[in-house]
């Protein structure tokens, strides 16, 4: 009689619960989905930088969610405009973090941003993966070491630099070199600085060191000093906005160095007329032949109109590893998830990848050559 009594009041209990809430008693319901936050810049000075990054990652989520999501689960995603600015992304990271509750950040794009959004990763055991911040302090910290869960799907400006100095010695037979450079970007400025450390160590001049300020649009003082020293090479380390900028004053000004620069020149609105005859480093090439690559630019191409660039591969490959990642830790607590990218192998159009200690994936750089009409491969370089 007594446990009738219990049984029956506890029914009575669930069913105005239930009416309470709102809900029907559930039959087992799908699960709840993952959702990931996309960080990168979709508005400003570099836009395409955001616009590609967004639909890479896009791309493989959706290829997840067609064959069953990730751990069973939906993806679902936030997509924020952060602007490749420390400000906006920080209060992006933040937003996502306590608002959206996301455990997982691909981005941000920039170095700058990707700095700070990696200490709110760290503070609050998120995981982060940008692809394409090539800025060695993203993923470690002062004492140089690797922040728990925070990785990026690119190589490090220290490899790029030198691939950078390398070509100009080896290749253009540089001895002497100008190179401009923005202060304040810890992108810009490391880059120049790595390039500078190689060129020298292997016997070349830097003739002039010249800085500049973001937003300045007249560099005539500065392309003046470039003139007189007359350098071999011009070394613009940093984005495609400014350096179609400084490449056209330098044209004017009659300047003819042959202009070198680094994955920042990677855009569609890159002025190829202005940079023509020059050559930067970069992550990868539409043209590459390998079947993996082939497949991803051909749906990518099908699915935006547009052969895919770097970012848009590196978006990609870092949705990739992350969702890899996840599946193989079995749950979607970042710490173990962290543990499972730093064990694993992972196939991805830019190569097979493992992570070093400082969590970056050892990888090769392309040299690309800039005509009017079109940039084209010109070189692979690996560490
Ligand atoms: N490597 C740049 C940075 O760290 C970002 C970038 C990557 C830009 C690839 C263009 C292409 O700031």
């Amino acid at each position: 009689m007594k446990t009738y009594k219990a049984i029956s009041v506890l029914a009575l209990l669930v069913v105005v619960a239930g009416l309470i809430t709102g809900c029907p008693q559930k039959t087992p319901a799908a699960k709840e989905p993952l959702k990931i936050a996309i960080l990168a810049p979709l508005s400003g000075d570099v836009a395409t930088f955001g616009k590609s990054t967004r639909d890479g990652a896009l791309l493989a989520i959706e290829e997840w969610n067609a064959k069953g999501g990730v751990l069973g689960r939906q993806i679902t995603t936030v997509v924020e405009d952060s602007q490749c600015e420390a400000e906006p992304a920080a209060s992006a990271a933040n937003k996502v973090i306590s608002q959206d509750k996301v455990k997982f950040i691909i981005g941000e794009v920039c170095s700058k941003a990707s700095i700070p959004v990696s200490e709110i990763a760290t503070a609050n055991k998120v995981l982060q993966i940008s692809p394409t911040s090539t800025n060695p302090k993203v993923t470690v910290d002062e004492a140089g070491k690797a922040k728990p869960t925070v990785f990026r799907a690119c190589f490090i400006d220290p490899f790029q630099g030198t691939v950078g100095a390398k070509f100009a010695l080896e290749k253009l037979n540089a001895k002497t070199a100008a190179v401009l450079l923005d202060q304040g970007n810890d992108y810009v400025r490391g880059l120049a600085e790595y390039f500078r450390d190689a060129f020298t160590a292997g016997g070349g001049q830097v003739v002039v060191w010249e800085t500049y300020t973001a937003g300045d649009k007249d560099f005539s003082a500065i392309l003046t000093k470039v003139k007189d020293a007359n350098p071999d090479i011009l070394y613009l380390p940093d984005y495609y906005s400014t350096v179609n900028l400084i490449a056209a004053q330098a044209n004017q000004m009659g300047i003819k160095a042959i202009k070198v620069g680094g994955d920042g020149w990677d855009s569609p609105d890159l002025d190829k007329t202005a940079t023509a005859g020059g050559f930067h480093t970069n992550h990868y090439s539409s043209e590459d032949t390998r079947p993996v690559v082939q497949e991803f630019v051909k749906k990518y191409q099908d699915k935006y109109g547009s052969v895919p660039d770097a970012l848009a591969a590196l978006a990609y490959d870092a949705a990739n590893i992350l969702l890899q990642a996840i599946q193989s830790a079995g749950t979607d607590d970042p710490e173990k998830v962290a543990q499972a990218m730093e064990k694993g192998t992972f196939s991805v159009v830019s190569g097979d990848i493992t992570f070093d200690a400082q969590h970056n994936p050892k990888k090769c750089a392309v040299i690309l050559e800039v005509s009017p009409d079109k940039v084209s491969y010109k070189d692979t370089v690996c560490p």
